[in-house]
């Protein structure tokens, strides 16, 4: 890390993933001169907990950014819509956790691990991709180079904590009740999630998809960079709190044995392998949650084709989904000298 000391804005500080961007700005010892907390009107004086004291929430507001280098984005689409052309024109990077500037080709969209290359062409705003796909492509990225991929088949498991505090308050709040023997309260998903499974994340698409399954497909051959990668899933939210699972079925063009994969794996960036059936060894989201690696289990060979995987991939949504990734890329931009921006007016 260079000695340079940044001036960083956190916008959406009091959300779930702003309050973890907080964390992990402190645990990683981000070089941070000052830290700026943004949040809506409705939380402007309130505080958040940083480095052992607490930062007062400021209101996010086109000026927000003078003097800041660095602006990490969870506040919601729309939010980082309107905010970040005029974090750009301050002369301050933004780095983007909502899906608004994922697929603008103006924006690199990164997962540090797979192509941090990307940054180097910034234009002032990076795209930190959606939580599932993060987790998926670096399990998937190894397993390219080494066999190159043809096709993906993705289920998955995903927690509430992905629909940011609301979400865990209802779980929470409907298990309560259920316990109580009253009827839950249905206000943040279309049905019941407590002691339930829903195949329905996002709002529905025209070809039936749901928007965060199209984002997997699409995401992923920005991030790995390979039209040639056809990826199709489906996204069910579970009464899990914190971490994403996901049952992936990859077909390769070479052959790649469950044991090679098992190597390769073990040797990736920001995995770790947890598979050892014989001891009922396997990631679970309860050992992911607040853990930084992407784990990987279940690692056997599709018995129904000729070049096939399936395997496990379970990560701390908020974390490596989230805020940690969105960390990497500010640590990157800090480390190779990729701060500043070359049009300010490019977004507006
Ligand atoms: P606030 O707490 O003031 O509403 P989560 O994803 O956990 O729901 O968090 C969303 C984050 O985005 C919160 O910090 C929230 O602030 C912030 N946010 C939502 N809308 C706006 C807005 N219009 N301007 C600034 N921050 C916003």
């Amino acid at each position: 890390m260079s000695a340079k000391e940044v001036v960083v804005a956190v916008a959406g500080a009091t959300g779930a993933v702003g309050r973890e961007m907080l964390k992990t700005l402190e645990q990683r010892n981000f070089p941070a001169s000052k830290v700026i907390a943004l949040a809506s009107s409705r939380s402007a004086g309130k505080t958040v907990p940083y480095r052992g004291g607490e930062l007062v929430v400021q209101e996010l507001t086109e000026k927000s950014f003078e003097g800041v280098d660095i602006a990490i984005f969870s506040a919601g689409g729309g939010t980082s819509q309107k905010f970040s052309p005029h974090a750009v024109k301050s002369g301050c990077v933004v780095v983007d956790n909502s899906s608004a500037w994922r697929m603008d080709d103006r924006c690199p969209l990164v997962v540090p691990e797979v192509n941090a290359h990307a940054l180097e062409k910034h234009n002032g705003i990076i795209a930190n991709p959606n939580c599932s796909t993060i987790q998926m492509v670096v399990a998937l990225q190894p397993i390219h180079e080494a066999a190159k991929i043809r096709r993906v088949v993705v289920s998955s498991y995903q927690a509430v904590s992905g629909t940011g505090q609301k979400g865990i308050e209802e779980l929470e709040k409907q298990v309560r009740q259920l316990f109580n023997m009253q009827d839950p309260d249905v206000s943040v998903y279309p049905y019941q999630i407590a002691f339930n499974c829903l195949p329905h994340i996002d709002v529905f698409l025209d070809n039936d998809y749901t928007k965060e399954e199209m984002k997997m497909v699409n995401e992923t051959v920005k991030i790995m960079e390979d039209p040639g990668i056809k990826v199709t899933a489906t996204t069910v939210r579970v009464p899990v709190f914190y971490g994403h699972s996901e049952a992936g079925n990859i077909e390769t063009e070479k052959k790649i044995t469950a044991k090679e994969a098992r190597v390769i794996l073990s040797r990736a960036p920001g995995v770790k392998v947890l598979d050892n059936p014989r001891e009922n060894i396997y990631p679970m989201a309860i050992d992911a949650a607040g853990e930084d690696e992407v784990f990987v289990g279940r690692i056997r060979e599709d018995e129904t084709i000729a070049n096939g995987l399936n395997m496990w991939v379970v990560a701390d949504n908020i974390r490596k989904g989230a805020a940690l990734n969105a960390v990497q890329i500010a640590e990157v931009l800090v480390a190779e000298g990729l701060l500043g921006v070359k049009d300010p007016d490019m977004f507006l």
